[in-house]
């Protein structure tokens, strides 16, 4: 096994999150400047390193994850918020407020958007989308991207919702309409309130167990009774009643 594929195996049982997803050349060159800037000699030495250092540990979660995303990430999680928990919200009003927090480039929101024309008109639709980072806020509101990012677009919505602009494909201003972008930071800013879905995933993973506990107690704050919470694939909230929270399907948290 080699130094990499080592590392990748122990950073998996570390965190979760597994860097084979990654293209390895890009990552490796990546986190190589970063261990060398450490004093590391391999990614043996720098796995030490993290695993020992929380600080060390957010350094290098920051370098490989941030702003990754795509439209419909972990499609068989959409597929639930569409056939399952849109159709229970939209049980007690059709006007829901919904915010997508670390929203990075925008393909959450816009996923969010087109999941809720499955049971809306497209103008009733708003949904506010936030980021640290105003440098995402600005691609976001373009919202262009390459074909990678849509591999998890169902055709029929690739079709109605997005143009093609040579190797790139545009989300139409129907669906960009809908979405407001802000800048907001989750670990200082003011929560909004009342809102009936709150998707935030992909980011906890860069968070502290103290900030986390925080980010959580202010999410359910921001919920109305029986609003929900969808989670990363990695982020299960364990014992969600701390929160006042339960859950209602896997990666989907309602507010008691
Ligand atoms: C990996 S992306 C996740 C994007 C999207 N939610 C998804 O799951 O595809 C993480 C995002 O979290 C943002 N972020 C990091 N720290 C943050 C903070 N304190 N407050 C708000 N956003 C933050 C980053 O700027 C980045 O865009």
């Amino acid at each position: 096994m080699s130094d990499y594929t080592k590392f990748i195996a122990s950073v998996k049982q570390k965190t979760g999150i597994d860097l084979s997803l990654y293209k390895e050349a890009q990552m490796k060159r990546r986190l190589t400047s970063l261990y060398e800037k450490r004093g590391c000699k391999n990614f043996t030495e720098y796995f030490e390193l993290i695993r020992n250092d929380r600080s060390m540990m957010d350094e290098f979660l920051d370098r490989m994850t941030i702003n990754v995303s795509e439209f419909y990430r972990n499609s068989q999680r959409w597929d639930v918020l569409d056939k399952k928990i849109l159709p229970q919200l939209l049980q007690k009003t059709n006007k829901l407020k919904c915010w997508s927090a670390a929203c990075s480039t925008g393909e959450e929101p816009y996923s969010m958007a087109m999941v809720l024309s499955n049971h809306l008109p497209m103008r009733e639709i708003t949904i506010s989308a936030t980021d640290l980072d105003n440098g995402v806020l600005e691609k976001a509101k373009v919202g262009l991207y390459p074909e990678r990012s849509l591999k998890e677009v169902p055709t029929v919505v690739k079709q109605k919702y997005f143009n093609q602009e040579g190797q790139f494909f545009q989300v139409t201003d129907e669906v960009k309409k809908t979405v407001l972008f802000k800048q907001h930071n989750l670990l200082d800013d003011a929560y909004g309130k009342d809102f009936d879905l709150i998707v935030c995933r992909n980011v906890m993973i860069y968070f502290t167990e103290e900030a986390k506990d925080q980010i959580y107690t202010n999410f359910s704050k921001a919920l109305k009774p029986g609003g929900i919470l969808f989670v990363g694939s990695t982020e299960q909230i364990f014992s969600p009643e701390r929160y006042g929270l339960e859950s209602e399907d896997t990666f989907f948290y309602k507010k008691i």
